[in-house]
């Protein structure tokens, strides 16, 4: 009985004297900044990438930008939340760049599993950069989180990622899992980051699960969380800004005072022009780029001149077989951006699918590319217009004239990819001139009044004009 008394007295007085040893250390330290540098969905994009002359992102400029920033505060935390590629090929090259820019770990996404599979964990492995992954499934190479001591800080980051797929009984396993590295690091961290790829952090996660597990103070997402312009705040928790194809580095500086609550200061910084290549960096991917120089096999090329093809219900008309009976549009098209859009890619190594389906309407209908030696490849006929599509001279007597709807234009010219899309401006630089007689005033998919048959051109003072028959109707 005595004896547990004074144990219990003498436990009161331990733990006394070292709260007052720790409050005196901790007020008499001067107040930290600890810097945490972060990216996202790097998606393959090692070189800068963009239209419209808004050309961000690239691993030579991340370089020197990420430098920059660890020199003007050495105490720092690098991560990328997750998707760094969806291109295999390239992932071995970007997990050795990022391991030597420092990043102390990578979350994972799902585009990283569905296009890499186990070889995310191995090449991520053979370069060194840390893999956070708590799921059952994930190799011994991954960690379930990591907790990095920054100045006597410690920094926890934890992944809500996506993991390699366990069959649906293996859910349970799964949840479990992630909640007790989370759990874990919470405990053991003064800073708690979760890369959070699967968007789980959410204003009612906090709310529900705060209580039991604590909540993080920062959340990396996805792209998801790219149109924020600064963090969003819930409670404690700071869900920052993110960026697409590594066309930003995100900073979070975080200020320690003694006593008080963290103090945030996050930014978005371009990697754009302003920033210097490294040239080491710059030489590895041009290295890497030469490699893949020849053509993907979804780009092979043929001297064979196409005809109509289609897979199931897509169908794809191709410029050639107009150009028989429009002879002068498919040369003012021909002329045009549009009918470059291809080789604009092919020139940069850039005949991938993210870019194709914009670039190439073959592409758009059959999820494939063949390119015809020789003849021009891009946004074509059929972009513009599908509705008139398919036919032939009958069309002649018809009185069908379908105007091209220019809300089209908008599916490529976004704000994103086009930021000086004006329609008064643009509309005139791909529109075929002035025909003489042609009544074109008409409301879009409304038949006009049947053309005025002396007024038309006869069929057989047509110039060039091989195939007198239709385009079929189905494919093939
Ligand atoms: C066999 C000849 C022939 C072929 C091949 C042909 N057209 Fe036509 N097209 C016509 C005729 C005839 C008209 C009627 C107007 C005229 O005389 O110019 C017409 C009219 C049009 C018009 C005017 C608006 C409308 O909807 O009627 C468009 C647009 C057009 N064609 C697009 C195409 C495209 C795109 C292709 C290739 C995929 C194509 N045509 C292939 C014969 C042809
Ligand atoms: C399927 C996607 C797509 C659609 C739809 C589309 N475009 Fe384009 N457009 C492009 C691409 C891609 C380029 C750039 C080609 C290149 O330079 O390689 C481009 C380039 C252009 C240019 C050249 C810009 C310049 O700087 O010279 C003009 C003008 C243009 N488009 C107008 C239009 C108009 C008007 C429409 C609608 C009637 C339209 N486009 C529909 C994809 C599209
Ligand atoms: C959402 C549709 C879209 C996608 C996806 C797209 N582009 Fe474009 N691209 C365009 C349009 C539209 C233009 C014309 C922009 C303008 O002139 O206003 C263009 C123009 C370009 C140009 C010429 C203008 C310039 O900036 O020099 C290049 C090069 C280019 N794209 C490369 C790419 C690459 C590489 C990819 C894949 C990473 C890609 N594009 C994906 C729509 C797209
Ligand atoms: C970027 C969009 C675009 C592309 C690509 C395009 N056109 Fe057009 N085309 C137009 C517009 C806009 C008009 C103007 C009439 C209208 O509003 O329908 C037009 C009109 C026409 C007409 C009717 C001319 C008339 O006198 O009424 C024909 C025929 C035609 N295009 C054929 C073609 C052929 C063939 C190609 C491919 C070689 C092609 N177009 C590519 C947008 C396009």
């Amino acid at each position: 009985m005595g004896d547990r008394r004074t144990l219990s007295r003498l436990s009161t007085w331990i733990v006394l004297v070292l709260g007052v040893l720790v409050v005196a250390t901790i007020a008499g330290e001067p107040p930290k900044t600890i810097r945490i540098i972060y990216t996202n969905d790097t998606l393959g994009y090692i070189e800068p990438c963009g239209c419209g002359g808004r050309r961000a992102g690239g691993l030579p400029r991340r370089a020197v930008l990420i430098s920059q920033l660890k020199n003007e505060n050495p105490q720092c935390v690098i991560v990328e939340s997750g998707n760094l590629t969806n291109m295999p090929d390239r992932l071995g090259l970007i997990a050795s760049i990022l391991a030597e820019l420092g990043y102390d770990a990578v979350g994972v996404g799902e585009t990283d599993i569905r296009t890499c599979g186990e070889e995310f964990y191995k090449k991520a492995a053979e370069a060194k950069l840390t893999v956070i992954d708590p799921s059952p499934g994930a190799p011994k190479s991954a960690v379930p989180y990591l907790i990095k001591n920054v100045a006597g800080v410690r920094i926890g980051i934890v992944s809500f990622g996506f993991g390699l797929r366990l069959s649906d009984q293996d859910e349970y396993e799964r949840r479990k899992a992630l909640y007790s590295a989370y759990t874990e690091a919470r405990r053991k961290s003064d800073v708690l980051i979760v890369l959070d790829q699967s968007n789980t952090v959410t204003n009612e996660w906090i709310e529900s699960n705060e209580g039991r597990f604590g909540a993080p103070d920062i959340v990396i997402g996805g792209v998801m969380q790219r149109t924020l312009m600064e963090d969003k705040v819930i409670g404690k928790t700071h869900i920052v800004p993110t960026s697409i194809q590594g066309r930003d580095v995100g900073v979070v500086d975080l200020e320690i005072i003694p006593g008080q609550s963290l103090k945030f200061s996050v930014r978005k910084m371009p990697v754009d022009e302003s920033i210097a290549e490294d040239t080491a960096v710059k030489k590895r991917v041009e290295e890497f780029m030469g490699k893949i120089r020849q053509t993907p096999t979804y780009a092979r090329a043929t001297t064979e001149p196409q005809v109509t093809v289609g897979q199931g219900s897509a169908k794809y008309y191709p410029p050639l077989l107009c150009k028989a009976c429009h002879a002068s549009e498919y040369e003012q098209w021909e002329s045009t951006k549009h009918a470059k859009a291809v080789a604009t890619l092919t020139a940069q190594q850039r005949a991938i699918p993210e870019c194709l389906k914009c670039h190439s309407e073959m592409f758009r209908r059959l999820q494939r590319l063949t390119l015809t030696s020789g003849a021009p490849a891009g946004v074509d006929c059929m972009t513009c217009h599908e509705k008139s599509l398919p036919h032939g001279l009958e069309r002649k007597e018809s009185p069908i004239r379908v105007k091209v709807d220019t809300k089209i234009c908008l599916e490529c010219h976004d704000k994103e990819w086009s930021p000086n899309y004006n329609e008064k401006t643009y509309l005139p630089k791909i529109s075929h001139g002035p025909k003489p007689t042609q009544t074109s005033a008409t409301p879009t998919s409304q038949p006009a009044p049947p053309p005025v048959k002396s007024q038309n051109p006869s069929i057989e003072s047509r110039p060039p004009a091989p195939p007198p028959s239709p385009i079929p109707q189905a494919g093939n």
